[in-house]
This record gives structure tokens, sequence and C-alpha cells, in this order.
């Protein structure tokens, strides 16, 4: 068998890899990937049965091109550290931008593991031949992902344990539709926030304060692949995208949006040693997510609009206030809370209430990653 994760050519090898390594992991760390928050990421679960009913049929020409190329696996191996790993100095980490980046590392392993067991179950419990096909290869390229996530942080002297976690983290009931809107977002959202970071450290490479940021091109291409298939497996039913569940998607854009927006902002000293202004970086990933997206959705967000950035300012000084309360505790800590949390909903409604932007969708969905 192999040693490392990242040449594992199934799910289960590279799970069965992780799952020696765990004895070196830590509670902490397993417990910050436990949190289930709204901001948090989560576990998914939803009904198998009417995902393996899908037919692929009308999309068939580009979904045997996609699986193929994922079969040609251009990332095996990729995913591991070799002579281009640079030394990280974690003690010597300004101890602001170490708990920060720590935090970035630990919510980027819960997610990518969250897709792979997702993924896995997916391929376990279905029987229809393409989808098993493809949810098996893409729960393989997260397991990898997370596995990746976690050497990194094994050098500083942290992991998570993702059988842990599997086991004991609560999963959420979201139907297949909602699904296909979420996962399709959060893959194609990675793709775009991956390669922006990525495009911006090949400018200045003096901001790369840790090697595993030259890992992301190749690395979201893997997501942009996974987005892909989501794109194909909405394509087979019109319904998915149209009527009233547009309504649905513009609900989804904005939640995904707005969740990057307060989370990313949680992380000032993390953006400022990339020299990124978190805005701007913000900004930059939706409007390519946006781009994307218009080859499924028939609608994106106007984030032009001026009520927009005000909402996303909104929502997330009622999160700096949720969490001041939270803290604060007793009866005025509750009280200040019910504020915050009527001052995140009024937000979140401005925001959803923008008029979003019509548009054609193409026949062929298929594209290339440009950025
Ligand atoms: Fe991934
Ligand atoms: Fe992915």
């Amino acid at each position: 068998m192999n040693v490392h994760t990242a040449d594992a050519t199934t799910v289960e090898e590279g799970l069965a890899i992780q799952e020696q390594q765990a004895v070196l992991d830590s509670e902490t760390a397993t417990a910050v990937a436990m949190q289930d928050t709204l901001l948090t990421p989560r576990f998914y679960t939803t009904d198998f049965e009417a995902l393996d009913a899908i037919d692929v049929t009308p999309v068939r020409a580009d979904w045997d091109a996609l699986i193929a190329e994922m079969q040609a696996d251009p990332n095996k191996g990729h995913f591991r550290k070799d002579e281009t790993w640079d030394h990280v100095d974690w003690e010597g980490m300004e101890p602001e931008l170490r708990k920060e980046f720590i935090d970035f590392l630990i919510s980027s392993c819960t997610a990518e593991f969250s897709g792979c067991v997702l993924y896995k179950e997916m391929k376990r419990r279905g029987s229809n031949h393409d989808v098993t096909e493809l949810f098996q290869l893409m729960a393989r390229d997260e397991a990898r992902h997370a596995g990746f996530i976690n050497d990194a942080l094994r050098e500083a002297g942290i992991a998570v344990n993702l059988g842990f976690l599997t086991q004991k983290k609560k999963y959420t009931y979201f139907r297949p539709k909602f699904i296909y809107y979420a996962t399709y977002l959060s893959e194609k959202i990675g793709y775009a926030r991956y390669i922006t970071i990525f495009r911006h450290l090949e400018e200045h490479p003096e901001r790369r304060f840790h090697p595993i940021f030259k890992w992301f091109r190749e690395w979201c291409n893997d997501e942009f692949r996974h987005g892909e298939a989501f794109a194909l497996l909405m394509k087979t039913d019109p319904k998915l995208t149209s009527g009233v569940n547009v309504l649905w998607i513009k609900f989804f854009l904005t939640a995904v949006f707005a969740t990057m927006h307060v989370r990313d902002h949680q992380r000032p000293a993390f953006h400022k040693a990339l020299g990124v202004d978190t805005d701007w970086y913000g900004h930059e990933v939706f409007r390519k997510t946006s781009d994307l997206s218009k080859q499924i959705f028939p609608i994106t967000l106007d984030i032009d609009h001026p009520r927009w950035a005000r909402g996303l300012t909104a929502l997330q000084e009622a999160s700096v206030a949720i969490d001041a309360a939270r803290r604060q505790g007793g009866v005025a800590g509750k009280l200040a809370e019910w504020a915050g949390s009527a001052k995140a909903a009024r937000a979140f409604l401005s925001l959803l209430t923008i008029p979003a932007q019509r548009h054609e969708v193409p026949a062929s969905t298929r594209m290339e990653p440009v950025y």
C-alpha cells in the first residue's frame, strides 16, 4: 500500500493512511473542526437514492470527457511535501498570524474532508455506474487535499483527527437539489479563492509566508473539475435551474458569498501577511465565481450594487457583536446576542432583496479554468 495520501488512488486508501497517522493528531484542532455554527464547515447527508437515479444521457459527451480527465489523474502524487516545501518557522511566526493561519488550515481541512465524506457515502450507497464513478473520483481528490493540509498542520504540532470527525461530527440533511447548489458553489468558489491567492503570490512571492500556497494552482484545478461535474448533474434536469428554484439559487449565492465575507474578516492578520485587502479579495472571488456560475445559473448577484457592500459590512459587524455578547454572557449578554442576531437577519435580508442580474445560459456548460 502507498504510504502517503498524495499517491492514494482511491478514497479508501487515502483514509486508511490518515487513520494510521491519527495517533499524532491533537484534541484542540479536532475540537475546532467539530464546531457547528453558521460559519464553520458542516458535514452533509442527503437522499442518496434520488441522487442515484440521475440519468446523465442528456450530457453524455461532456460527462465522458470530464470523467476521462479525472481518471487520467493529472494530480496523482502532487499533494505531498517535496524539495520546494520551504521550512516554516512556526515558533517565530507572529502570534496573531499563527493563530489565524492555523484556523484557516483547520477550517480548510474540515471543508475538504466534508466533501470527501459526502462523496464517499454517495459512492458507497449508489448503484448507478456513472454517478458512483464520479463520486469515487471526487472523494479520492478531497481525501488527498484534506491529508495534505493535515501534513502542514502536523508541522505546527497539531492535526485534525479525520476518523473521529467522520464518526462524531453532526451531519446536516440537505435535499439533493440543495446539495447541488451548495456543493457546486463551494467547489467553484474554492477554485476562485485558491487561484486568486496563487496569482497574487506569483506577483508578490515575498508575501508567501507558507509553502502550501505553491500547491494552489493544481489544487484549484481539481476543485474546478468537481464544480464542472455538479454543473453537468444540474444540466440533466432543467427544472433545477428554473422557476422557483431560481430563488433558491439566489439564496445559496447570497449565503455562500456572505459567509465567506464574514469568515475572511475574522482573519485580518492572515490577509495582511499575504498583502491582500480583504474587501478587494472578496470582490475578486465573487466576480470570478459569478462569471463561472453563468455556465449553469440563469442569474448572478449584483455585487456592484451600493447595498451589497453595505449589507456585507452590516452583517460582519453583527457577527462581531454576537461574538462579543456570547463572551460577555449573563442576561445582558443574551439581550445583546439577540440584538446582534436581529441586525444580522436584517442585513442578510437586505442583501437577498437586491435585484439579481438575469442572463442566458449557454447550451453547453463545459468550461476550462482560465484565471
Ligand atoms: Fe478539495
Ligand atoms: Fe472539491
